[in-house]
């Protein structure tokens, strides 16, 4: 399974949810391949925000080593699934979709919810860290055989 994560600066919330997601692919011995963007230029060939850093390794997610990018077209072909954080990131991805086969990889990371962007209020980081590791949690059961 590739999935790939998107929010829109690719700082703060989809490289959590990379770290998160690949950690628990881990755990579960899936050899899942794991990648972040966002739908925004800004930060591209920067690290995470210091504060989504923190946040992960306070509970063992070292996501110190990943770089901004840009989400792109190819991304499309590159990924099984593409897990998006809010709506204007799914509106944005969307938008940018070349078929319904497109279309059909893209959805909510949370389903119905959105994770909200923790930007502007440090103490959301550690809140968006436990959604975000509520949702992945959901997706490793998603595909978890029957059985195990
Ligand atoms: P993210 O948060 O989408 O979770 O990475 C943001 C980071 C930076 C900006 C917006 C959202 N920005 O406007 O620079």
């Amino acid at each position: 399974m590739k999935i790939l994560m998107v929010c829109l600066g690719n700082i703060c919330r989809s490289p959590l949810a990379e770290g998160i997601m690949q950690y628990q692919a881990q755990q579960n011995g899936f050899d899942w391949e794991i990648d972040s963007a966002g739908t925004g230029n800004w930060h591209i060939g920067q690290g995470p925000d210091r504060r989504s850093v923190r946040a992960a390794q306070k509970f063992g997610v070292d996501i110190s080593k990943q770089v901004c990018r840009q989400f792109k077209v190819s991304d499309f072909d590159a990924f099984d699934l593409i897990l998006v954080m809010d709506k204007n990131n799914l509106s944005d991805v969307l938008a940018q979709a070349r078929s319904e086969q497109d279309a059909a990889k893209v959805r909510l990371l949370l389903n119905d919810k959105e994770v909200p962007d923790p930007y502007y209020d440090d103490t959301q980081f550690e809140p968006v860290f436990k959604l975000i590791e509520g949702g992945c949690k959901d997706i490793i059961k998603t595909y978890t055989p029957k059985g195990d």
